[in-house]
C-alpha cells in the first residue's frame, strides 16, 4: 500500500513510520516538524538524541534499502499543498498523527489553546475535507485519546465506540445508536471529542472510510527498526510538558532518585507500550471498513493502572522504592477507577503486551545509556 504517515517524525510517528517500510509499503511521511520547535520554545528536548529527520531516512535507507518520502508542510495551515500532494500520490491509506498532543500544553495559555483545539480538529478537517474535493478513497486511520471519556468512575468497562441508549419521552422509548458520551476535562481532549465529531460526520454523510483509535498513555521508546541503529532511535520526552508518568518513574528510578507521585496517586490511566501501538494501527490499517461501512472505533490500550501501584511495580522491578507525595499540578478527581474494553483488537488478533519486567528493563537500559543529557529541572512538574 501507498501510505501517507501525518506526524511521521514524531514519538508514534517515526516507529510507524519504520514498521510500515519495513513491512514493504511505500510510506511518505509529511511533517512540518513543529513538535521539534516545541522543545525550543520549552527549553527542553528527547532524553534520545533523536538525529534531524532528513539524517534519519538517509540511515533508514542505508540499513534497510527502503526508501521512505518526506515533504514538509503544515496541515492546518497549507491546504492546498496538502490537496495536491493527495491529487498527485492518490495514497491508499493515511495515519494521522499530527496534531498537538500533551495536556499541560494546551492548558498553558490562551495561545495554547487556541493552537491546540484550532490545530488539532481544523487539520482533522482539511485532511477530510481534501479527501472530499480530490475524490481520493484512503482509508484514514486517526489516533484520538480514551481520555475523551474523562476520568470520572463509570461502573464499567469502556466499549469500543458507539452505543446503543434508549431515549425515554411521553410517545415510549427511542432506540438510537451513538458515539459513546465525551467528557472531556483539558483543551487537548475536547479536541479530540471535536475530531470525533467531525469523523462521524464525513464518515455517514461523504462515505469517507475512516479508523479513530483511542489510545491509552504510550510508553516505552525503542521498537525493533528503531533499535536497528543508534541514528534511528526514538524520542523519549520527560519533561513537565510532554513527559508522562511513566517514563518520569523510569527515569527517576534509573537516576536512583525517589519517584514522585501527584496527590494520593489514586488516579488510574491506560497504557500501552509503543510496539503496541505500531502493531495495532497495523492491524487497523489491515482491517479498512468499506466505503459506506460506519466509523470503525477501537480502545488501543493495553491495560490500566492505578498511579500508585504503577510507582510500586517501577520500585519492585527497577530498585529505588522511595516515594515522595506532591501537591497535583493538574485538575483532576484524586482517585477513579477505570475498565476499557480491547475487544475489538482483541478480535483482530491483537495481544497486549503488559507493563512486564522485560519490557520495562529495555526501557531502563536507553534510559540509563543517554541520562548524562538529563536535565533535572526538567523532571519535575510532570504530570
Ligand atoms: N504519545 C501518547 O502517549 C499518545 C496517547 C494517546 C494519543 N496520542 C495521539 O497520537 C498522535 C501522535 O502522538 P505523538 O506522541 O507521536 O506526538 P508527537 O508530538 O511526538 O508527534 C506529532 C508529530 O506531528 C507533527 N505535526 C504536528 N502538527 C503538524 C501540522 N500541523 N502539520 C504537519 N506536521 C505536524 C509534529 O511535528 C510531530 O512530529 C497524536 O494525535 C496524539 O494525540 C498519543
Amino acid at each position: 500500500m501507498k501510505i501517507f504517515v501525518l506526524g511521521g517524525d514524531g514519538f508514534c510517528g517515526w516507529p510507524v513510520s519504520l514498521a510500515l517500510s519495513a513491512k514493504g509499503h511505500d510510506v511518505w511521511i509529511i511533517d512540518n516538524l513543529c513538535r521539534r520547535r516545541i522543545d525550543r520554545e520549552l527549553g527542553s528536548q528527547s532524553l534520545t538524541p533523536i538525529r534531524p529527520l532528513d539524517e534519519r531516512l538517509r540511515v533508514w535507507r542505508e540499513v534497510s534499502g527502503r526508501e521512505i518520502g518526506w515533504v514538509n508542510f503544515d496541515i492546518v495551515r497549507d491546504y492546498t499543498a496538502l490537496k495536491r500532494l493527495l491529487q498527485l500520490e492518490k495514497p491508499d491509506a493515511i495515519v494521522h498523527l499530527a496534531e498537538q498532543r500533551s495536556v499541560p500544553y494546551s492548558m498553558t495559555s490562551i495561545e495554547h489553546r487556541r493552537a491546540t483545539l484550532d490545530g488539532n480538529v481544523g487539520g482533522t478537517h482539511n485532511i477530510l475535507a481534501a479527501l472530499v474535493e480530490t475524490g481520493v478513497d484512503a482509508h484514514l486511520v486517526h489516533l484520538s485519546s480514551i481520555g475523551v471519556y474523562g476520568y470520572e468512575t463509570l461502573g464499567y468497562r469502556v466499549p469500543d465506540g458507539h452505543v446503543k441508549v434508549s431515549i425515554q419521552s411521553s410517545q415510549g422509548a427511542a432506540e438510537r445508536e451513538i458515539l459513546h458520551p465525551a467528557n472531556p476535562v483539558s483543551i487537548y481532549h475536547l479536541s479530540k471529542a471535536m475530531d470525533q465529531l467531525v469523523l462521524e460526520y464525513y464518515s455517514k454523510n461523504e462515505g469517507v472510510r475512516i479508523s479513530d483509535l483511542l489510545q491509552g498513555t504510550v510508553w516505552g521508546t525503542q521498537t525493533p527498526e528503531t533499535a536497528l541503529d543508534e541514528r534511528l532511535v526514538n524520542r523519549f520526552d520527560y519533561d513537565a510538558v510532554y513527559g508522562t508518568v511513566l517514563n518520569r518513574f523510569i527515569l527517576q528510578a534509573t537516576l536512583g532518585q525517589p519517584l514522585t507521585v501527584y496527590g494520593s496517586g489514586g488516579q488510574t490511566r491506560a497504557f500501552i507500550h509503543i510496539t503496541d501501538t505500531v502493531r495495532c494501527i497495523e492491524l487497523a490499517l489491515a482491517n479498512a471498513p468499506s466505503r459506506g461501512d460506519k466509523m470503525v472505533i477501537l480502545n488501543q490500550v493495553a491495560e490500566t493502572q492505578r498511579v500508585m501501584d504503577l510507582a510500586l511495580l517501577v520500585g519492585r522491578t527497577l530498585g529505588g522504592t522511595k516515594i515522595n507525595f506532591l501537591e497535583n499540578p493538574r485538575e483532576e478527581p484524586e482517585s477513579n477507577e477505570l475498565q476499557v474494553s480491547n475487544a475489538g483488537f482483541s478480535a483482530l488478533g491483537f495481544r497486549a503486551k503488559t507493563l512486564g519486567e522485560e519490557l520495562m528493563c529495555e526501557t531502563k537500559d536507553i534510559v540509563a545509556r543517554y541520562a548524562f543529557r538529563c536535565d533535572k529541572s526538567h523532571i519535575f512538574a510532570a504530570a
